[in-house]
């Protein structure tokens, strides 16, 4: 897929893995818009973006992804700005062991929100131009982070989520990718303030830091995954790990077979 003149969504694009995401979409011709709930950050990310990269490319406009109001406000903006949706990213996303309601809800409820609202202006079948959408998980998608239970059980359940709609996508006709990335280690804000939102698992802090002393990545590595999953028009259900030692695909288990 090239993404000359494409236009992207990228939702948590203010900082960390968001704002790298932006970048990379914008080097490589695409238009982004910025959603976030942070407006000093994401307007002031927009202008700088706005003056390297052209004033009508990038869009920014806040938006809580919890708020299935301000979603659908946020994507009809972009479509009658850039005349479509050709690429979403369901990044935005949070760490905290102690509001756990609140993590359900921005992680996995967003991350569905987002599609659902994306689909009625991507989908093939009722009129839109198909494309790809990316979700944020993480590794922790994949493989239990013991301190951080509900975080965890989120991002397994965006890994099931998008491998259960590129399914449904490609056995439908929806013309859309459904791709995961799942990083390791980020530097990132998430990453600065993670000992110290443990909840009820703070216990565990030098567990959580045995793990994070075997490496952490730049937003910039996982940003040039998210590319691969865009480009490569052969990637559809796909969990991408990536982590400072390792990058590879799942491999998941081949369908149960039905006992005879
Ligand atoms: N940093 C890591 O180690 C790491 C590893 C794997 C996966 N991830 C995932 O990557 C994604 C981005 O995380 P990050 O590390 O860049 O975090 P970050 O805290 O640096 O940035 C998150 C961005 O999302 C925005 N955001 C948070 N809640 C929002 C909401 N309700 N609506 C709209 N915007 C919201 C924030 O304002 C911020 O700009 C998350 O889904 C996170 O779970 C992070």
């Amino acid at each position: 897929m090239a993404l000359s003149g494409k236009s992207a969504v990228v939702t948590g694009a203010a900082m960390g893995i968001g704002k790298a995401m932006s970048e990379i979409l914008l080097q490589n011709g695409a238009k982004v818009v910025l959603l976030d709930m942070n407006e000093a950050a994401g307007k002031s990310l927009q202008e700088a973006l706005s003056k390297q990269y052209g004033q009508d490319r990038t869009l920014f406009l806040i938006c809580n992804v919890e708020s299935e109001e301000q979603m659908k406000a946020a994507f009809q903006k972009t479509v009658e700005t850039f005349g479509g949706i050709d690429i979403l990213c369901n990044n935005a996303g949070m760490l905290n062991e102690s509001e756990w309601e609140k993590t359900v809800s921005v992680n996995l409820l967003g991350v569905i929100r987002g599609t659902y609202v994306a689909l009625q202006h991507m989908n093939k079948l009722t009129g839109g131009r198909g494309g790809v959408i990316v979700n944020t998980a993480s590794l922790a998608g994949l493989g239990p982070l013991p301190s951080c239970p509900v975080y965890t059980a989120t991002k397994h359940a965006v890994v099931g989520f998008t491998r259960a709609m590129a399914g449904a996508s490609a056995a439908s006709g929806y013309g859309i990718r459904f791709n995961a990335l799942c990083p390791g280690f980020v530097q990132t804000d998430l990453l600065s303030n993670i000992l110290a939102r443990l909840g009820p698992f703070s216990h565990l802090e030098a567990l959580t830091q045995t793990f994070m002393d075997k490496g952490v990545i730049n937003t910039s590595d996982v940003a040039k995954c998210l590319l691969e999953l865009v480009t490569d028009e052969t990637k559809n259900g796909e969990a991408l790990i990536v982590k400072s030692d390792l990058k590879m695909y799942m491999p998941f288990p081949t369908e149960p077979k039905t006992p005879k």
